[in-house]
């Protein structure tokens, strides 16, 4: 059987690939681990809690509907950092394709966080369709505005922690020539930089990043992870390097900045405006693809 549920998590293995396995808890409809020809492609902290007391420091927390925090938005301003979409517990709605094997799951005001919720009071739907392709894995959302009088604005990102052997020698290609917001700096400049390295504490929102541009990390001459982006036109790269990492109490271990890079392709430069009835997509695709560079 390709699909396993249990009452917290739904496993997916490839039917003619058995080396190809993806986890995903109910909690955040996080995947917290993919397994591609036998090998992990996420990163996954040793002290997160899958139990669904804190969002997952891993794999792909889902960040809905605010990136970070927002003090303007009357409505998101309330709302804790990345918004309740990875601290809810979604609704598992099953399988809907054999081959490859693709489950959805869905979220809407009456399974969110009871807490949350009240802070931001939309009619909406949201479905995930999560595939697992022989070398790839694709991860869909359809967000719906179900009101039928009120406009939703929201910030939509895939917190994506990718998995590298040594960040020192790895770097994060095809974004050169991009305007970027440095959170850290806290200012805006077009990155004339070739490939984005890694020495330091980086928090950076390249913004309307092409579609073609394809992201890849590359490691020694060798792309190790590779991501296409779907009607997602940011594109967030963060390590917290030593210091963040030591005051993060679910991050581990504490030298993990070495073995992970966050690539998070969102929207969250501007606000999705969505009038009543109106449906919004977007996917990531992350895969194993050629050496490809795109200069400025
Ligand atoms: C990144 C942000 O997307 O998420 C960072 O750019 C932030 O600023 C990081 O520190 C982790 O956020 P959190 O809420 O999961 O600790």
């Amino acid at each position: 059987m390709s699909i396993q549920e249990t009452d917290t998590q739904v496993i997916i293995t490839h039917p003619n690939h058995s080396d190809s396995v993806v986890k995903i808890l109910k909690y955040g409809a996080t995947i917290y681990s993919w397994v591609s020809k036998g090998s992990e492609q996420l990163w996954l902290s040793s002290a997160t809690k899958l139990d669904g007391s804190k969002p997952v420091r891993g794999g792909i927390p889902l960040v809905f509907p605010v990136f970070g925090k927002n003090t303007a938005d009357e409505y998101l301003k309330d709302l804790p950092q990345h918004g309740f979409a990875r601290n809810s517990t979604w609704e598992f709605l099953g399988q809907t394709r054999q081959n490859p094997p693709t489950v959805q799951f869905a979220l809407s005001p009456e399974q969110a966080n009871p807490d949350l919720i009240k802070l931001w009071p939309m009619d909406f739907t949201l479905i995930l369709t999560v595939s697992l392709h022989k070398e790839s894995l694709t991860t869909k959302i359809e967000v719906k505005n179900t009101s039928e009088t009120k406009e939703m604005k929201f910030n939509w990102l895939f917190h994506t922690y990718l998995r590298v052997e040594d960040i020192e020698d790895t770097f994060v290609s095809n974004l050169a020539g991009m305007t970027t917001y440095d959170q850290l700096l806290q200012i805006t400049y077009d990155d004339k930089h070739p490939v984005v390295t890694f020495h330091e504490e980086v928090d950076k929102i390249y913004k309307e990043v092409p579609e073609d541009r394809i992201i890849q990390v590359v490691r020694k001459g060798v792309p190790i992870h590779t991501l296409k982006r779907s009607n997602l036109p940011d594109a967030v790269v963060w390590n917290p390097w030593i210091e963040k990492s030591s005051g993060m109490g679910d991050f581990e271990p504490k030298d993990g900045y070495l073995q992970m890079v966050c690539v998070e392709p969102g929207h969250v430069h501007d606000l999705v405006k969505l009038a009543p009835g109106e449906t919004w997509n977007a996917s990531q695709k992350l895969f194993n693809g050629e050496l490809k560079y795109q200069a400025i």
